[in-house]
């Protein structure tokens, strides 16, 4: 079973490798989706230091819908032109948003979260969701952080 392992001496890139063994090791052989969300969302929360919210919001083949998370209840449902989920789920790129109060549109679930970042996944060519993070300090993720969820997010979609 996974331990929360404290990584705190580690470099960032370090500590992001570290994670993606351990990201690996959790989905390996379980086929189970909802399974393997609750337990990334659950691995990277305790992984990352000055986090409020991490989890997926799935897209239903109309809008978002939220999936397993951790952290307080959130909005159910964005709208693709809602939001920097709705962004980053329309555009497909990542959306890294130092300042959220100053991003149009931003929808405030938790009024904790002051910068955050969203990953979109893709599956079998075609938008599966995104991956959301938030945190309770401004410009809470750097290069560092999008390179390495980016690929922890890769790590997700390749066992879907
Ligand atoms: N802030 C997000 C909404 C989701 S919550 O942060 C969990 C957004 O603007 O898309």
């Amino acid at each position: 079973m996974f331990e929360s392992q404290d990584l705190s001496h580690l470099s960032k890139p370090e500590r992001y490798a570290e994670l993606e063994s351990a990201a690996r090791g959790l989905l390996s052989g379980e086929p189970n989706r909802i399974a393997n969300a609750a337990n990334f969302a659950a691995l990277v929360f305790h992984s990352l230091p000055d986090l409020n919210w991490a989890g997926f919001y799935i897209f239903d083949g109309t809008e978002l819908v939220v999936g397993p998370f951790q952290g307080r209840p959130a909005c159910v449902r964005i709208a693709l032109d809602r939001g920097v989920c709705g962004a980053a789920a329309s555009t497909l790129e990542t959306q890294r948003v130092a300042d959220v109060h100053a991003f149009p549109g931003h929808i405030a679930c938790d009024a904790a979260s002051r910068s955050e970042i969203v990953i979109p996944i893709v599956s079998g060519g075609a938008l599966w969701g995104v991956f959301d993070i938030d945190a309770p300090i401004p410009d809470r993720f750097d290069e560092d952080d999008q390179r390495g969820l980016e690929t922890l997010v890769r790590v997700f979609a390749g066992a879907l």
